[in-house]
């Protein structure tokens, strides 16, 4: 009898997580290395935040909480998705877990039957697929392409969808493009769900705040109304709060299926950290003006990053409308040897390639479903980024 799970064999450990590991192992050794794997904010999270979770911390706050969050940060939530999404959610609809991540994972395992499957457009934030195969539901990839700005269409989604389709998985602006829908692109895979009402949307809109120019940010069930009772909303505090490591996110949907939530959550890590839930009521609650003010760096970040990437022989790298990721092309640099005199037959040749003769980690695109790409993380230095970007372009420049 085995003694580890059959279930493991269904899954990869996260890639991502993978090559910034890669990075710190080869930085501790001494090699001069550029990590622009990271998929979080590189500035501190906001003094009003610490100072509430320090607050909590001497109020004695430091107990369990009611199982999937406190009632103020319930409420917090609420008034967040009627200010910023125009969505009326009551407390019971709302449900508090351990980061973005838990609460996903949250869901699937709530709903997933066996044959049950699951739409997720590629290129797709790692986790998608490897959660809903631990929930022991099917992954169905919809793979969108570069030309349509890493966008699915209404006939992709349409085609994809079978009867035995319980969710479809949505991410704009995208981790790992930065890809974000527009209304009218949004809606016209809202009016395909229309024509498919046993289809459930679960939209992640964890980068919500991270957008730049004048892309108006949108979600599922305020483009589409009709879609509110089959929708489940997730987002959090991570990205646009700068609270990766406070493990806070959310998601508002029908009671019943907040109520499935509740009990996994119950039987796992029952309530995310009382003083996190804290820090996050007045993430939600307190001043926003920082937002506006890191997104200017962000976007100054990716201004000059696809700029100099695009100026990389063999490389093209559209200009995404999110997040802090850009998701170029190296079709140019395909059945070319680097200096070092590894043939690059495809991403993963190439990403390893850069790392070992130039000391830049970034993540291939195989990881995400999309090939031959690379990710991006622009949430570091100015200098850092300037410097990996150089480097990309003397390897670039040096492939024969
Ligand atoms: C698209 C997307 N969803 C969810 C998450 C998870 O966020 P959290 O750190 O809150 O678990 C991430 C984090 O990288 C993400 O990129």
């Amino acid at each position: 009898m085995p003694f580890l799970s059959a279930t493991l064999d269904r899954v990869k450990p996260s890639p991502t997580i993978a090559v910034s590991n890669m990075a710190r192992e080869l930085k501790a050794a001494g090699k001069d290395v550029i990590g622009l794997g990271a998929g979080e904010p590189d500035f501190d999270t906001p003094d009003n935040i610490k100072q509430a979770a320090k607050a909590a911390i001497d109020a004695g706050k430091t107990k369990y909480t009611a199982v999937d969050g406190i009632p103020e940060l319930k409420e917090a939530i609420c008034a967040k998705l009627k200010r910023d999404n125009g969505l009326e959610y009551t407390p019971a609809q709302v449900s508090v877990g351990t980061g973005g991540k838990q609460i996903l994972y949250n869901a699937l395992v709530a709903t997933m039957n066996p044959g049950d499957e699951v739409i997720i457009p590629a290129p797709y934030w790692v986790s998608y697929p490897d959660m809903v195969l631990l929930a022991g539901g099917e992954p169905v990839i919809a793979e969108a392409s570069i030309q349509t700005g890493f966008k699915l269409t209404a006939d992709q989604l349409e085609a994809a969808i079978t009867p035995k389709t319980k969710w479809f998985i949505f991410n704009s602006p995208s981790n790992p493009t930065g890809a974000g829908y527009t209304r009218a692109e949004l809606k016209e895979l809202t009016d395909v769900l229309m024509r498919h009402p046993h289809v459930w949307v679960m939209t992640d809109d964890m980068y919500e705040h991270l957008t730049y120019g004048d892309f108006e940010f949108c979600t599922p069930a305020q483009v589409e109304p009709g879609l509110y009772d089959r929708t489940l909303t997730c987002n959090g505090v991570s990205k646009a709060y700068a609270m990766t490591g406070w493990r806070i996110g959310y998601a508002a949907g029908p009671e019943k299926l907040i109520a499935a939530m509740r009990k996994i959550q119950s039987q796992s890590p029952s309530n995310p950290c009382s003083i996190s839930q804290w820090a996050a009521v007045e993430a939600l609650n307190g001043p926003q003006d920082f937002i506006a003010e890191n997104n200017k760096v962000f976007q100054r970040r990716r201004d000059m990053v696809v700029e100099m990437l695009n100026a990389a022989e063999g490389i093209s790298c559209p200009v995404p409308e999110g997040a802090f990721y850009v998701y170029p092309s190296v079709a140019g640099c395909i059945g070319k040897t680097s200096a070092g005199g590894v043939k690059i037959d495809n991403d993963e040749t190439f990403a390893k390639a850069l790392l070992e003769e130039k000391g830049v980690a970034v993540v291939f695109g195989a990881a995400f479903g999309l090939s031959p790409n690379f990710r991006v993380s622009y949430a570091t230095s100015d200098e850092a980024l300037k410097e990996a970007c150089t480097r990309i372009q003397d390897f670039c420049a040096t492939l024969t």
